[in-house]
């Protein structure tokens, strides 16, 4: 099923053609900016009256006359405002129908896109030599969300956890590990807390010249293949990548051990690339080391900035895994799209890679290779979120206070709740507030993390919206009716219209968010929906009304609360029936 905006752009589409003698018009239908201007309105009659030189007004009223001459069950009223806008109205007993149609089958509710895709999100992607900290939770709630999303519209969604687990760091923690491994019981107790193992290992590293020359060989026995390093650094990774699953687990982000793609699985393909940028004749040799110059990037001073390949030791850097990435994304993989949903600062890293894969053939024909890029997150204070004595602050650590904050919050809101059923509570909406937050605010800006705001049940926030949605569960509870009990009979009232036409709309919102990756348009459509339900919950009485106005009203109920729940779901978020 065409989203109402689809089916309105082709319709109105096919009239601008036909009085415009153009076969290509884009009708350019959006949503009203004002409901007394229609329920959507078409603004692609002015570009086409400029092409062919004719008055927009004009226009615009031959295409209403038009387009009136033909049936549309969808249209009730259309009409030419302004400098040549159409008004479109759209009629009641068609977004009835619709709803409807929507209830039988409640999958229709996002439809599947009509031309499924093979797309690669690439997302968290931490490095595995310390602790998840703040610094990841931004791309892997953004990433789950977009993997969510695009999932649900039918695309085939390939999760890459592109981690860290290849450069020298491990070398030095390879080296501790066998330096304290006299006493192996030992280890696993050390490995509990990584960001103090590492730190450990990097006192060893700065105090002991002898040891950090054992670390550097590491890394040469580790990226050589060595069985005996290879199994040490296995365990170290093996050790990490559980923490880092605990993380995933409570923030119920869908990543799992086989979305696992690290650094370390393009190792065999490094010299290869070399090998193939050479043949593009795109290498050449600075400083010793190899480098790729492309014109369209400059320092300030005009000089062209190299994309490091190969360093004079023979080692390789970031953007040759990334370069093998993309070749395998696009040729084992066969990926139509890529996100890579990873912090803003490493803008020019992407344009970087992405120009080298285009000119030296990494990237296919058919491949897009997108930098879904996000801002910082700060502290209240304004600066990079931090503990107070200025150290990084552990991603799990984040995680339980928010629960533990919510608790409170649930217990005042709730004071009668047993201890059990709250903390079970909190533990949703905790986590919620955090993804939430994050989620609803537009990912290219830096961000302030504030748990006050966050963790409020009013304004655009997760308890809130969390709330409406288990206060319109317990009346249908208590009435007793699920999603297709009764139809939707009534929209006399403008609070019973506007909330169905916005219910009709999450799929159009789904829409954008697949295209551009901006999920804080789902968040701002969900707390305008909640908004509207409690519009209508107030002036529509629902138990007082007569029956076939009660039935109506019910099944309206139901319907929102099922598009509040498939929102949030795409959200990462979980609802609850009682808070
Ligand atoms: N591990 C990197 C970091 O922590 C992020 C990797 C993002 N993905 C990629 N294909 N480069 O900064």
């Amino acid at each position: 099923m065409d989203t109402l905006k689809q089916t309105l752009n082709q319709f109105v589409g096919e009239g601008l053609a036909e009085v415009s003698g153009i076969v290509q018009c884009n009708a350019n239908v959006i949503t009203s900016s004002r409901p007394e201007f229609g329920d959507y309105q078409a603004n692609g009659v002015m570009s086409i009256a400029k092409k062919i030189g004719d008055n927009p007004r004009q226009l615009a009223s031959a295409v209403v006359e038009n387009l009136s001459s033909r049936t549309n069950k969808l249209i009730d009223k259309l009409e030419v405002a302004g400098p040549g806008f159409i008004n479109i109205h759209l009629a009641d007993s068609a977004l009835m129908n619709r709803a409807d149609h929507i209830q039988q089958n409640i999958r229709q509710l996002i439809p599947l896109a009509t031309v499924p895709e093979k797309i690669v999100v690439d997302y968290s992607s931490p490095n595995l030599a310390k602790e998840m900290h703040v610094g990841h939770l931004r791309g892997t709630i953004i990433g789950d969300c977009l993997a969510r999303v695009l999932e649900r519209q039918g695309h085939h969604i390939i999760r890459q956890n592109h981690v860290g687990d290849w450069g020298t760091q491990f070398g030095m923690l390879i080296s501790y590990m066998k330096e304290i491994s006299s006493d192996a019981a030992d280890l696993p107790r050390q490995l509990a807390d990584l960001e103090s193992f590492y730190r450990a290992a990097k006192e060893r590293f700065d105090a002991d010249p002898a040891f950090a020359d054992r670390a550097r060989s590491s890394v040469v026995k580790l990226q050589s293949g060595d069985a005996e390093y290879l199994a040490v650094w296995q365990q170290f990774i093996d050790e990490s990548l559980k923490h880092c699953q605990a993380v995933y687990n409570k923030l119920n982000v869908t990543l799992s051990r086989k979305d696992l793609k690290a650094e370390s699985f393009y190792n065999d393909e490094l010299e290869g690339v070399v090998k193939k940028l050479q043949a593009a004749s795109l290498l050449s040799v600075s400083d010793g080391a190899r480098c790729v110059f492309l014109p369209e990037f400059a320092g300030k001073d005009g000089d062209p900035l190299p994309v490091i390949i190969q360093k004079s030791d023979g080692g390789y850097l970031y953007a040759t895994t990334d370069l093998a990435a993309v070749q395998y994304r696009s040729f084992e993989l066969n990926a139509e799209r890529s996100l890579y949903v990873v912090d803003a600062r490493q803008s020019l890293h992407f344009q970087q890679v992405f120009a080298v894969a285009q000119a030296a053939g990494f990237a296919s024909d058919k491949i897009k290779l997108e930098h879904v890029a996000y801002g910082t997150m700060m502290g209240t204070d304004g600066r990079p979120f931090k503990t107070r004595s200025g150290d990084t602050i552990k991603l799990v650590d984040l995680l339980d206070e928010a629960v533990r904050r919510a608790q409170e919050l649930v217990a005042d809101k709730n004071p009668h709740l047993d201890v059990e059923s709250c903390t079970a509570i909190a533990q949703k909406v905790g986590i919620a507030a955090v993804k939430y937050a994050d989620l609803s605010k537009n990912r290219t800006s830096d961000y302030i993390f504030d748990w006050a705001s966050m963790l409020s049940f009013e304004g655009n926030t997760a308890p809130y919206l969390m709330y409406a949605y288990a206060r319109i569960r317990s009346i249908l509870r208590r009435q007793e009716v699920v999603l297709n009990d009764y139809k939707i009979t009534s929209l006399s009232e403008q609070a019973e219209r506007s909330l169905l036409l916005k219910i009709l709309q999450l799929s159009e919102i789904v829409d954008m968010v697949a295209k551009d990756c901006y999920p804080n348009l789902l968040c701002n459509y969900l707390y305008e929906l909640a908004g509207l339900f409690m519009r209508f919950y107030e002036s529509c009485p629902i138990l007082k009304a007569n029956t076939e106005l009660r039935n109506s009203r019910l099944s309206l109920s139901a319907l929102t609360a099922e598009t509040l729940q498939q929102g949030l779901d795409l959200l990462g978020i979980q609802t609850l029936e009682q808070m």
